[in-house]
């Protein structure tokens, strides 16, 4: 049954694979973006998830548009790398505002139509990074972290409403993110990833779509690494 989809981030990158995916299957998908628009076939919306007015409008955009959000897939996420010493109070908060408060706030303006309807699924896009932390990223990996007690308070919160949440962590993944990443770093990753390559887009959004599911009903609180193996186990 096709589901209405609402992603943040969607205009590239694993956001834009993830769009693609639930399309191809024939949901109903809507993908935000801060710049630039998505690629034509996907319908986009400008919203900048830092601002809590552009959130709750594009959520009742979509809902004008297809109904309630019935899945909702927060991909928005940003990189502001520094060593902890360099690290000014703006820099680490403007990565938390992104990464966690974002997600935080896409979340409580979808929750209510999902926990009215008593269906929802919410997929958070964390990092490895959250768990086995890296140098020069305390702000990314606190607020990879963080998602993690977010999704699994969301799931207490919702569970008795059918509306699982739950939390996908991908590993080194091709995409604008990492393209800038020292050839000497992104080797020494692929060298400690047991499938010795860096992931698509697309193997990504295989798994987040699997956690839309209706198969997957009975999954929640979880975290599904989507790394090849890099860091399993932490
Ligand atoms: N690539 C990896 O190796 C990797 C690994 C682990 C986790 N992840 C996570 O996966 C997610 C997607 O990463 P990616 O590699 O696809 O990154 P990306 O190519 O850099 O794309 C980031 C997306 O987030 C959007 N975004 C950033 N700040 C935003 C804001 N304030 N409001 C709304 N949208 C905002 C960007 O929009 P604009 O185009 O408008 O800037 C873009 O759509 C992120 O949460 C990232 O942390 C990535």
């Amino acid at each position: 049954m096709a589901r209405t989809v609402l992603i943040s981030g969607g205009n590239r990158g694993i956001g834009l694979a993830i769009a693609r995916n639930f399309q191809k299957n024939g949901d109903r998908v809507v993908a935000t973006f801060r710049s630039s628009p998505p690629p034509a076939e996907i319908t986009g919306i400008k919203c900048d998830v830092t601002d809590e007015t552009q959130v709750s409008q594009a959520v009742s955009e979509v809902e004008s548009l297809h109904g309630p959000v019935e899945v909702l897939v927060a991909n928005a996420g940003i990189t502001l790398d520094k060593l902890i010493l360099r690290m000014t109070d703006e820099e680490f908060g403007d990565v938390l505002q992104t990464n966690l408060t974002g997600t935080f706030r896409m979340a409580r303006a979808a929750s209510r139509a999902m926990a009215k309807h008593r269906w929802g699924r919410m997929i958070f896009l964390s990092s490895v990074v959250g768990f086995f932390g890296a140098p020069g990223q305390a702000n990314y990996a606190a607020s990879k972290a963080g998602l993690v007690g977010l999704a699994r308070s969301l799931a207490w919160e919702l569970g008795g409403r059918g509306v699982t949440v739950n939390v996908v962590a991908p590993g080194l993944i091709s995409t604008d993110m990492t393209a800038g990443l020292a050839p000497e770093r992104r080797d020494l990753l692929v060298g400690i990833t047991p499938l010795g390559r860096m992931g698509t887009p697309d193997d990504v959004a295989h798994a987040v779509r699997f956690l839309a599911s209706e198969e997957a009903r009975f999954i929640t609180g979880a975290v599904l690494p989507v790394s090849g193996g890099l860091a399993m186990g932490y």
